[in-house]
């Protein structure tokens, strides 16, 4: 059986034989088909890009129909049961898990680059005190670009190691001083001796102890919660990473781009929305009349649904499991019930059943973090510190692969035909 494509033309009865590869035929391939000499040749529409690949990596693979994440080859509930998010941000990276001389270095790398310039200190301090911690998040980020100009460097290797270093260590300090800053709290500075969580958790809540103690089931716990938001392949900010890297703009820009992707509500802003819709509803007696609602057209259930998983998305099931363990130190989420409700409901219902719409990572997320104490805007956040990994793992792919060029779609023009320009008195 050969693996091609053969195509006919039923404008011109031409026929056209394409070569299949990997499932896909190269859309190129569709250039020669032509209805005439000064046809462009014809392309395809995939708006949303739902049935297009573009790129071929070797980081995430993901089964949507059978639930099934692995990173680098790994299934995700052995990374979430025996890895730390440290080791899962090496072996995405790098593509294999590190031995311990190899762990040792990589954790003491991303240990002396938590601190951030003072000069981005106090460009944080110029937001508003109500400032939207992603808003910070994501400028604070881009910011860090006009700091380090050698990261313009590249298509230097050893230049892009540095600047991942640098990014997944200064990540948090970010997030934490944007949260303490929309708090009117001083800034902490990192403690080198804690893990990569636990320091974070220092930067986020220390007061006036000499020295934080993480506790450690939430220590753990937030590290789980890292490890499974670590990549999640072409996604909109993973594919905005890309696409602004592509323009060769270097990694903090980039990275400043696809924060802003995933900041909005149907992305990484879905567990913050989550836990608004869940305080709306507000009792479980109330769950039935929002679930009509939304069937009618009203509003998303947000944390439901997802691109590529058509099963249950397999972090949604690991994070139940570690919201049991984070609310045995912090006491029970007093939402998790109409939670809980609103997915047995929506479970049952054709509505929901027939789209194949079932909770994803962002559904159960934010009531732990909830419990943790973290504030609703500080959530999109919490998505972007170990996205990091996954943008840096698939910039630096991208960058080494020679299929790939400056992004840009093409367009099916639909305005005015071409017209003269009619001065303003002419226009009536
Ligand atoms: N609630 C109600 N109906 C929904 C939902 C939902 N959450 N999601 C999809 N639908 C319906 C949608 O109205 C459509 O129905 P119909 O065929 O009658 O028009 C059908 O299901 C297919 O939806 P779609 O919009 O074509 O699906 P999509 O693949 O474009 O969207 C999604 C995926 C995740 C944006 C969407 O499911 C959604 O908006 N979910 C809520 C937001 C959310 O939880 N986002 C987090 C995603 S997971 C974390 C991440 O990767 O960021």
């Amino acid at each position: 059986m050969a693996d091609t494509l053969t195509i006919t033309d039923n404008r011109t009865g031409k026929h056209y034989e394409v070569p299949i590869t990997d499932g896909t035929i190269r859309a190129m391939d569709l250039r020669q088909i032509r209805a005439s000499a000064d046809d462009f040749g014809l392309m395809t529409y995939d708006p949303a890009f739902q049935n297009t690949a573009s790129c071929r990596s070797s980081i995430t693979y993901i089964d949507g129909d059978k639930g099934i994440l692995e990173y680098r080859g790994y299934p995700i509930d052995q990374l979430a049961e025996h890895s730390t998010y440290l080791e899962t941000a090496y072996l995405i990276l790098f593509g294999e898990l590190p031995n311990a001389a190899q762990l040792d270095s990589w954790t003491r790398e991303i240990t002396l680059h938590t601190m951030l310039h003072e000069n981005i200190k106090k460009f944080m301090e110029g937001f508003q005190y109500d400032a939207h911690p992603m808003g910070i998040f994501l400028s604070t980020a881009g910011a860090l670009s006009t700091i380090y100009p050698d990261a313009k460097n590249i298509s230097d290797a050893d230049s892009r190691r540095l600047q991942v270093r640098r990014l997944i260590a200064k990540v948090p300090s970010i997030a934490a001083y944007a949260y303490r800053h929309s708090i009117g709290r001083p800034y902490i500075y990192p403690d080198n001796d804690l893990s990569f969580t636990g320091n974070f958790l220092n930067m986020l809540f220390k007061m006036t102890e000499l020295k934080y103690k993480p506790h450690p089931v939430l220590e753990r716990a937030l590290d789980v919660l890292f490890i499974l938001h670590a990549d999640h392949e072409q996604n909109c900010s993973t594919s905005a990473m890309r696409g602004i890297g592509s323009s060769q703009a270097d990694p903090y820009a980039s990275l400043a781009g696809a924060a802003a992707a995933l900041y909005g509500p149907l992305h990484g802003g879905a567990n913050e929305a989550v836990l608004h819709m869940l305080k709306e509803i507000g009792s479980v007696n109330h769950v039935p009349e929002f679930i009509k609602r939304v069937k009618g057209g009203e509003g998303r259930l947000m944390g439901f649904g997802h691109r590529v998983y058509k099963s249950y998305d397999p972090r949604a099931r690991i994070i139940k499991e570690t919201a049991d363990r984070v609310f045995e130190v912090t006491g029970r989420n007093p939402l998790t019930d109409i939670a809980l409700e609103l997915e047995r409901i929506a479970l049952e219902d054709d509505y929901f059943v027939s789209r194949k719409l079932y909770p994803n990572v962002d559904f159960y997320s934010g009531l732990i973090y909830q419990a943790m104490g973290f504030p609703l805007d500080m959530f999109p956040v919490l998505f972007a510190i170990p996205r990091t990994a996954g943008w840096l793992a698939q910039w630096d792919e991208m960058l080494r692969d020679n299929d790939q060029k400056i992004a840009r779609p093409r367009q099916i023009y639909t305005g005015s035909a071409r017209r003269d320009y009619a001065t303003l008195t002419a226009r009536g």
